[in-house]
């Protein structure tokens, strides 16, 4: 009986298919499985070759526990009993098929069939597919037929697109595939399904009603062992969106600091509730937030949502509903008050953090309609503290000088586990207690990048200290043939050999064959990668020595430049038989940025030889990547990591198809969303496992993983770049370049411990107690540090990074920068870019008619700076414009300045 209510049904829901366009949606061509009613294809009508979802691979996606768009997960329970009952359609699947029933305008099923131990309970749970003003609606309603009433204490709409990149060549993924993110913003909530190629349509998920809040985003367990795999490197796995939380919050998330108050629903007898999303499509990421806007409140803040405690953000609200009152969440840790309203729609507020507080901050923005809308900030120390206390912890905290070591790591700026508070000086994972690869090395990599910003005497003693006795001849061979390379951990497993040594049975040595290096796999000199972490180090302390001329004591800063050079120039070169000397050159590198920085060092310290040949070995992969489809390349089937090169690169050869294609590529995994965790937030998920504590290592979405810093590089570039950086599609891009490079900020703690990333899990919600692989998001940070002035087309004089203030007759804008550097400004009026290599920028001011720039300059402990600068906008923007000022003496790296002083920009 049941089998033959089956095929009818299959034959009935064959017409409901066909027949989609009965329900008039204009947006999509979409389809539904035929025996449950659950998304299988959703394609935008304006490029229907396009799926967002895995259509074709949902035959290995159809067992029970597999999840898919229009599922849904719910804990329920009597009010007055203790115990909470579970109910979820993925569980039972092909043996409860569900019938589906076909209107003029709707697909609506009964899901208590595909329940079956909701039997016994008076709940009756129905679904609708449905078209609304073009876009698709799904909507769940919850009906309490019983005499008792009944607490829902979690509801889970389970969201399936294709991230699915498992057997699918890195081209065929870039096609295919699709990433989302959330926003868990209650009310003004959504979630935005990106292209990994950063172009063409978006969609947009938003709530259907006011019962369909965005509470929290929640991994979904399925099962693992499965062809497509599961929560690996290739299949992050799915999120559901969570209406009401508190059954979750009271046991699995016990632990756990949620992002927004858990709630539950309570349904009397004989009511019900419904809920809901709606799917809409944008035209691109750049109007994702237009589409939102069409629907829900949206959030805009400047520079983002880390707010350093010197800085004034800025947060413009737009609704349909006024504004009725603004909660601060802990109390008073942010000040919030009205600035303006812009273009009719949209209300301005200044943000600014008490001196008191730090960490995560949520503001509860109330509406007369009643809905609420939450933006997550993150409350920094101003962020020259924050590096200064960084560089403090680095070397003192995480100094190690056991010279007894066998391993040979002292003195070093090593590892470290803030929960112990102590160095990590074993790890089943060799590198992370080795000083090699990124786990290991981050920490000198982040202590050497530092004193390129800001030196401190003892700090670059050690680290002089640090490259003579560790790196010098131990990390990196010093004589013979191999001279100049880079090891991949000085630890190793190989009791024999350190038969004093006694390794921790903590850690299982054996389980993974090859993953504990023995000594042999430890010192092998092939991971390019390496030889980024070590020239870096050299190269802080190069500039360091440039710019406090008595600060280095070992070596002469020339010394430090040319280890930089011949430690890049070894990496990225062949033997004489023309072989690769190590297995990542033809790949873009995290952090080779710095390579082109010291590429302009060696022409400004006048080594024209050296820098060409180091032009000549760029130029050769450079060459590679320009063929090449997808030339994202790394250790990885997928990865974040290669754009940042791979623009660098062609940008500087002139190639600018492929420095479009690293940013598109990076507008599709880089969101702006109001929270300081996702805002720029580059994807990263399975570093814990290679650089994160034991104890969470996994595969889980990390907040501000190194790709939030790293991936700000090019964005930032290349937005300084655009025709008119005072349009709305280029400020997108400094939006995420800048959310980006704010990221790094985060990972810093009160006391300057750096964390690796924080876990987003909702049951976690912790930074890793790792420093770990921190350092090359701390590169990103500091090469990225720059203060932004842009004159906004809705919403005025902003900046990003700095401090505004404009003269009440509205033409003069004075500037304050608040970056972490305070070396690097960019005026988007005229995209004029000026840099000084030492020294503060205090101030600038822009005379909005004559556009004269005005700098002042001061110097601390340097009475000189080197000053570049550039119009780089093309002819698109504003006048040419010439430094005005007296006494600039031109030198072959720039203009030297004496400190103090104010420079001058005047049209020509
Ligand atoms: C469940 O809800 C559906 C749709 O509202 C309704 O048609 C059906 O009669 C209800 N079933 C029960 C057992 O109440
Ligand atoms: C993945 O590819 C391999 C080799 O082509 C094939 O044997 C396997 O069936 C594929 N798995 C899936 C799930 O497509
Ligand atoms: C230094 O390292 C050696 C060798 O591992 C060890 O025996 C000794 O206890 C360490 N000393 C300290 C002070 O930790
Ligand atoms: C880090 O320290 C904590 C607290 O002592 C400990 O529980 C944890 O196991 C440590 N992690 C490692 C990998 O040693
Ligand atoms: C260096 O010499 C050793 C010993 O002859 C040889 O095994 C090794 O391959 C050489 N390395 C390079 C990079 O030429
Ligand atoms: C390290 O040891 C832990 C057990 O302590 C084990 O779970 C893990 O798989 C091991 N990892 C590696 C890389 O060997
Ligand atoms: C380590 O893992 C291996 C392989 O699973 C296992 O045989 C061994 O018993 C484990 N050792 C410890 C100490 O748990
Ligand atoms: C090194 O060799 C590779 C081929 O293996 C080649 O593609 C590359 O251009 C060479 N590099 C230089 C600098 O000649």
């Amino acid at each position: 009986m049941k089998l033959l209510t089956v095929a009818v049904l299959s034959l009935y829901l064959d017409h409901a298919v066909f027949a989609q366009s009965e329900l008039s949606i204009s947006s999509f061509e979409v389809k539904f499985t035929e025996d449950s009613g659950v998304l299988r294809s959703l394609r935008p009508s304006t490029g229907p070759s396009f799926d967002f979802s895995p259509s074709d691979v949902f035959q290995y996606r159809n067992e029970a526990g597999q999840y898919h768009t229009g599922d849904l997960t719910f804990h329920y329970r009597t009010t007055g009993s203790s115990q909470w009952q579970y109910g979820d359609t993925a569980a039972c699947r092909k043996k409860c098929p569900i019938a589906s029933h076909s209107s003029a305008d709707a697909i609506t099923s009964n899901l208590n069939e595909g329940l079956p131990h909701l039997e016994s309970s008076s709940l009756n749970v129905t679904r609708s597919w449905s078209g609304q003003a073009g876009d698709l609606a799904l909507s769940f309603t919850i009906e309490n037929n019983g005499d008792e009433a009944i607490e829902l204490g979690s509801l889970g709409m389970p969201i399936e697109f294709n991230n699915i990149f498992t057997n699918r060549s890195a081209t065929e993924a870039t096609e295919k595939c699709v990433f989302v993110d959330p926003y868990i913003g209650l009310d003004a909530g959504f979630l935005q399904v990106t292209r990994l190629t950063g172009t063409g349509p978006s969609l947009v998920i938003t709530p259907l009603n006011d019962a369909s809040k965005f509470e929290a985003w929640q991994f979904l367990e399925e099962p693992e062992d499965v062809p497509l795999g599961y929560r690996i490197q290739t299949y992050e796995g799915n999120y559901a969106y969570q209406v009401h939380t508190s059954a979750l919050a009271e046991t699995q998330w016990r632990d756990a600091e949620p992002w927004n108050p858990p709630t539950s629903a309570v349904l009397e007898a004989g009511e019900s509730l419904t809920v809901g999303l709606r799917f809409s499509v944008a035209s691109g990421v750049q109007q994702i937030e237009d589409k939102v806007a069409e629907h829900v409140p949206v959030a805009v803040g400047t520079p983002g949502y880390v707010v350093p405690q010197d800085l004034t953000a800025k947060l413009f609200l737009k609704s349909r509903s006024d504004i009725s009152s603004i909660n601060v969440y802990p109390k008073h840790a942010l000040s919030v008050a009205g600035c303006g309203t812009y273009d009719n729609s949209w209300k301005g507020f200044d943000v600014t953090a008490s001196l008191k507080a730090f960490g995560r901050v949520r503001l509860d923005i109330v509406y007369e309609d009643g809905t609420h809308q939450a933006v997550h900030y993150w409350i920094a120390h101003s962020s020259p503290k924050a590096v200064s206390e960084l560089g403090s912890f680095l070397t003192h905290e995480q100094w190690y000088t056991n010279t007894s070591d066998p391993f040979g790591r002292a003195p070093s700026v090593i590892t470290y586990n803030r929960t112990a508070d102590d160095y990590v000086l074993q790890d089943n994972r060799t590198w992370i207690a080795g000083l090699s690869d990124e786990g290991g090395a981050g920490s000198f990599l982040a202590a050497g990048m530092k004193q390129a910003i800001a030196p401190n005497a003892p700090e670059v003693a050690k680290l002089e200290q640090m490259v003579e006795q560790v790196v010098w001849g131990r990390l990196q061979i010093s004589s013979g043939n191999e001279t100049y390379a880079v090891r991949k951990s000085l630890f190793y497993y190989q009791p024999e050999l350190v038969p004093n040594y006694e390794y921790d049975p903590y850690f299982n040595w054996t389980i993974n064959p090859g993953e504990s290096w023995d000594k042999e796999a430890a010192y092998l000199i092939d991971r390019t990668y390496d030889y980024v972490h070590v020239s870096a180090l050299y190269w802080g302390l190069y500039r360091a020595g440039r710019t406090n001329p008595d600060i280095l004591s070992r070596h002469s800063k020339e010394w430090y430049l040319s280890q930089a050079y011949n430690t890049v120039r070894y990496s990225v070169s062949n033997t004489s038989d023309g072989t690769p000397r190590t297995g990542y050159w033809d790949v873009g590198l995290m952090g080779e940025t710095v390579w082109g920085l010291l590429l302009a060092d060696l022409y400004a310290e006048n080594y024209p030889e050296e820098a060409a040949h180091m032009e000549h070995l760029m130029q050769a992969r450079q060459a590679l990547w320009a063929g090449q489809a997808d030339p994202f390349g790394s250790e990885m089937a997928w990865d974040s990591t290669g754009e940042e090169g791979v623009y660098y690169w062609s940008r500087y050869f002139n190639d600018s198809a492929t420095a479009d294609k690293s940013v598109n590529a990076i507008r599709g995994y880089m969101p702006t969303i109001p929270h300081w965790g996702w805002n720029g937030n580059a994807r990263r998920y399975w570093d814990f496992l290679y650089a994160g504590s034991i104890d969470l290592a996994r595969i889980e979405r990390q907040i501000h993983h190194y790709g939030s810093g790293l991936n700000a590089l090019p964005m930032l570039d290349n937005y300084r770049r655009h025709a008119d950086p005072q349009s709305l599609d280029a400020i997108y891009d400094l939006r995420i370049g800048y959310g980006g490079n704010q990221g790094p900020l985060t990972n810093i703690d009160e006391d300057g411990f750096g964390s690796m990333a924080f876990h987003s899990y909702p049951d976690t919600l912790i930074w890793d107690a790792y420093s770990g692989d921190y350092g090359p998001n701390f590169l990103g940070h500091v090469l990225g540090a720059a203060t932004y002035l842009v004159d906004h087309p809705t919403f005025g004089w902003v900046s990003f990074g700095g401090n505004v203030k404009v003269s009440e007759d509205g033409l003069m804008v004075r500037c304050e920068p608040r970056d972490a550097v305070r070396r690097r400004i960019f005026v988007a009026a005229i995209s004029l870019w000026v840099e000084i290599d030492a020294g503060t920028i205090e101030y600038f001011t822009l005379d909005a008619k004559t556009q004269q720039v005005k700098i002042s300059v001061s110097g601390e402990s340097t009475q000189r700076t080197v000053m570049v600068w550039e119009q780089t906008g093309g002819d698109a923007k504003g006048p040419k414009m010439k430094p005005a000022t007296k006494d600039l003496k031109q030198r072959t790296n720039g203009y030297e300045l004496t400190l103090p002083t104010t420079v001058s920009f005047t049209a020509e």
